[in-house]
């Protein structure tokens, strides 16, 4: 979810979609934005029947059964910028919401909105960070590290892994498939995987790495500030 425009939403949604069955969990993928802008990316993809519902808020609930019935073992919904209402439905009948945001201060402005109607409704989140420029030997760019800075104010955990601005995940888009599938050694396709690993792993209860909040990349980064848990 993400009220802003183009922060990602579709990319994360298909990419984890795509990530997961290669990784043999079976997965489905929702599309419940009008613009059907996942059903856009993945046309013409073979088996794509089976693996995605064009459904509509509403529908949610009786697709989460149904996806259940069918023997999935996972749902991801791709959700529309907009209405709140639409997207509070998703979020009910989620057991994981991830927020998606570009390190910008009008991206995580709607993160922070997007983290209020998680926290009223009860459920679990993820802040995701998308579209960030890459590290440089292995030091976060200063754009990320101010992102970083201001979502230790939200009461929600910011995902261990930060996805790159790449041109891939463009080219994967146009060509219907995954970063794994179009280069399953390349950065992407590891970053997408590590947050699938991520996610899996949140959603079934197990211990995971611990959570990366902005404080470590504050304190990596040399910043000597008094900071407030994220957890
Ligand atoms: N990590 C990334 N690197 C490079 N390009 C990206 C990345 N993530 C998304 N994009 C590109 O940004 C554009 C917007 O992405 P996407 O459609 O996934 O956003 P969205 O949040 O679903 O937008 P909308 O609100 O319109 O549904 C697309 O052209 C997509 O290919
Ligand atoms: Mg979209």
């Amino acid at each position: 979810m993400s009220r802003k425009g183009g922060a990602g939403k579709t990319t994360v949604a298909v990419n984890l979609t795509l990530a997961a069955r290669a990784m043999g969990v079976r997965a489905v993928l929702a599309d419940a934005d009008p613009m059907r802008s996942a059903c856009e990316v993945l046309r013409g993809r073979e088996g794509s029947e089976t693996l995605l519902f064009e459904t509509s808020a509403a529908k949610l609930f009786a697709l989460t059964q149904a996806a259940q019935r069918a023997g999935a073992d996972l749902l991801i919904i791709d959700t529309p910028a907009a209405p709140e209402v639409d997207v509070a439905e998703a979020v009910k009948v989620a057991d994981l919401c991830l927020a998606i945001a570009r390190p910008t201060y009008i991206d995580l402005a709607a993160a922070v909105l997007s983290v209020a109607v998680i926290q009223r409704l009860g459920r679990e989140g993820l802040i995701v960070l998308n579209q960030c420029a890459p590290q440089r030997n292995g030091v976060e760019p200063p754009q990320v590290l101010k992102a970083l800075e201001a979502l230790r104010f939200a009461s929600l955990p910011v995902a261990a892994v930060t996805l790159r601005s790449r041109i891939v995940y463009q080219t994967a888009a146009a060509q219907a498939r995954s970063v794994l599938e179009m280069e399953n050694g390349g950065a992407a396709a590891r970053e997408v995987r590590d947050l699938f690993s991520h996610v899996w792993r949140s959603l079934n209860g197990e211990a995971t790495a611990p959570m990366r909040t902005a404080n470590d990349d504050l304190r990596r980064a040399g910043l000597d500030l008094k900071l407030v848990p994220t957890a």
